[in-house]
């Protein structure tokens, strides 16, 4: 009935809705946790399915009533925002998360001023919660974590401030919800929400586990001061249980885990995530859901890690037929398509979708920019004339596409503006493999690794372009007369002792590989500065206790 009513609801104006409001109150008492739970996990469904605004609608009535619609609710606002990075987008995720809090604090357990002063000294999870009360706690957490999230975007240090404070606060109520699990599960396990419960504190415990563990050790060492843990086995342990149980949240385990082994380890890592795990974890889905986006993406990407190129880029093609609501999914799918195409060297076809990224997507214009700049440099002169392109025109664009996020530069941009600039003198001297190097900053080699095929046709590119350099006096001109030393390629020397490291570590020479790790603390610096000391940091973790003896001696503030 409240689908219904949530559908006819959006088609009529304000004052009916008020209406309909003033009925669903009166029917509150019939929206009990148990109903609110089952309502949801249909909304989550919906969503599944591609159906977005289909899964709002079903919330929408109950947000103000229920904490789980509420949850809900600006949970998809919330993905919205982030998607879509447009201004009215995040007010309205704003706002609703705010109405949510609000929601969520009614059903919390009213505790008197006292209390109050005595959880501040020594926190202790409060005795006899109910069920209500218990789930209202995990429901305010996680909201104030989405509004921490989109606070950091706003370009503020004041903004940032506040961030940091309500991710403290969510991890406390995390944690308090964690040691009511636990004293609950002996006498209480009877009760028919407790899993959906349990499940909440795998995800919040474990995400947050994972997250700060992949902070260099220093940064880590504050953080755990500050009270926060970041043990990356405990994260992945609590997601485990968490996706292997049957609660509400049991998919979000498992879309975290996937982000963490499909994305995270690769980027920030040396590629370890394990894509066996992966395609376990996502196989139910798949039977569930064959028809959905995100469903579909996670295949694509863990064919793509695999080397599958050709299966990847039919699936990536199948997510974005799969629906048109969220277009913003669709950018997602140009980016992968254009590795997918760029790890082969079609760079006709990479080409389409970095152009197709720079007409539709907003996140990062200047990153699309130069990266479309870099793949038109592979192609033969005619061709990109054909195709009515400039390619010092377009280098020459970055600069002015720079975004700042609280005040800060992207260090992705700053590499690509810096690269781009040499495009911005009379007489520019063209850069070399640009789409090359790029794959390297991105770890694509790692990927491309797994398809030695493709790895030799890369390398005969490479030795050309050498060749090419040997007859061409300009770059070494360049290289000498306006920069001296490297300029701005300087982050290839530590980067090139990383690599060193990783070929002696697969040698089993430990100790040259820490020698040539902790080289780096002569550079510093250097672009993407922190993603080499977020990969070196993965590198000795998988070290285990090798590292723990030789910890390396500089990690940045
Ligand atoms: C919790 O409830 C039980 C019985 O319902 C009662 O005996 C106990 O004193 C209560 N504990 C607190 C701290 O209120
Ligand atoms: C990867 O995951 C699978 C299944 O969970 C497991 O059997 C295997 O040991 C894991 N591999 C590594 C290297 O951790
Ligand atoms: C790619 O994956 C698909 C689906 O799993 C499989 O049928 C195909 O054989 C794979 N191709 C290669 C080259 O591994």
């Amino acid at each position: 009935l409240s689908y219904l009513l949530s559908s006819v609801q959006m088609e009529m104006d304000e004052d009916k809705s008020l209406i309909l409001f003033v009925i669903h109150s009166f029917r509150s008492p019939d929206m009990n946790l148990e109903a609110a739970l089952k309502e949801c996990s249909t909304a989550l469904n919906l969503f599944l399915n591609n159906r977005f605004s289909d899964a709002l609608g079903l919330l929408k009535p109950w947000k103000s009533l229920s904490t789980y619609h509420a949850m809900g609710y600006s949970s998809i606002l919330v993905m919205q925002a982030g998607m879509t990075f447009e201004p009215k987008d995040m007010d309205a995720a704003m706002a609703s998360l705010g109405e949510s809090l609000q929601t969520c604090q009614r059903f919390r357990k009213k505790t008197g001023i006292l209390e109050t002063l005595t959880n501040l000294w020594s926190r202790q999870p409060a005795d006899n919660l109910t069920e209500e009360e218990m789930h209202a706690e995990l429901c305010y957490a996680e909201i104030l974590l989405q509004k921490a999230f989109l606070t950091f975007l706003d370009e503020s240090i004041i903004g940032f401030i506040k961030g940091g404070m309500r991710i403290r606060n969510s991890y406390q109520i995390f944690k308090d919800c964690q040691a009511l699990a636990n004293v609950t599960k002996d006498m209480e396990k009877q009760k028919s929400m407790y899993i959906h419960f349990k499940g909440g504190v795998n995800m919040g415990i474990g995400s947050f586990n994972l997250m700060l563990s992949l902070l260099p050790s220093k940064v880590l060492r504050l953080m755990e001061f500050l009270g926060f843990s970041g043990d990356r086995e405990t994260g992945l342990s609590e997601l485990r249980e968490g996706a292997a149980g049957n609660s509400l949240r049991s998919i979000l385990s498992t879309l975290t885990l996937l982000m963490f082994h499909l994305y995270i380890t690769v980027i920030l890592g040396t590629g370890e995530g394990n894509l066996t795990e992966c395609e376990a974890l996502l196989e139910p889905y798949v039977e569930k859901f064959p028809n959905g986006a995100l469903i579909l993406f996670y295949t694509a990407r863990i064919a793509l890690l695999k080397g599958n190129f050709t299966f990847a880029q039919e699936r990536f093609l199948a997510c974005i037929a799969a629906q048109e609501e969220w277009r913003q999914i669709h950018h997602l799918c140009y980016w992968e398509l254009m590795w997918a195409y760029s790890f082969e060297q079609n760079w006709r076809e990479a080409y389409r979708y970095a152009d197709l990224l720079c007409k539709e997507s907003k996140w990062s214009q200047a990153t699309y920019t130069f990266q479309k700049a870099a793949i038109l440099s592979m192609l033969p002169e005619e061709e990109v004339i054909e195709l009515g392109e400039n390619v010092g025109e377009i280098f020459r664009q970055v600069e002015g596409l720079r975004l700042r996020i609280a005040g800060k530069s992207i260090p992705t941009e700053k590499f690509a503006a810096s690269k781009a600039q040499r495009y911005s003198s009379t007489a520019p001297v063209k850069l070399v493999v640009p789409a090359l190097e790029m794959m390297y900053v991105w770890n694509g080699f790692s990927v491309v690794g797994k398809r030695p095929e493709l790895t030799k046709s890369i390398l005969t590119t490479l030795e050309k372009a050498e060749e090419q350099l040997k007859d061409d006096q300009s770059e070494r001109n360049y290289v000498e007369t306006l920069h001296l030393k490297l300029g701005h390629d300087n982050y290839l020397v530590p980067f090139s002792m990383y690599e060193l490291g990783l070929l002696h570590k697969q040698k089993g020479d430990f100790n040259t590989l820490i020698k040539d790790l902790n080289c780096r603390t002569n550079h510093k610096d250097y672009s993407m500065e922190s993603r080499l000391h977020f990969r070196i940091h993965a590198a000795l973790n998988t070290m285990g206790s090798f590292s723990a003896k030789f910890p390396p001696s500089r990690t940045p503030a």
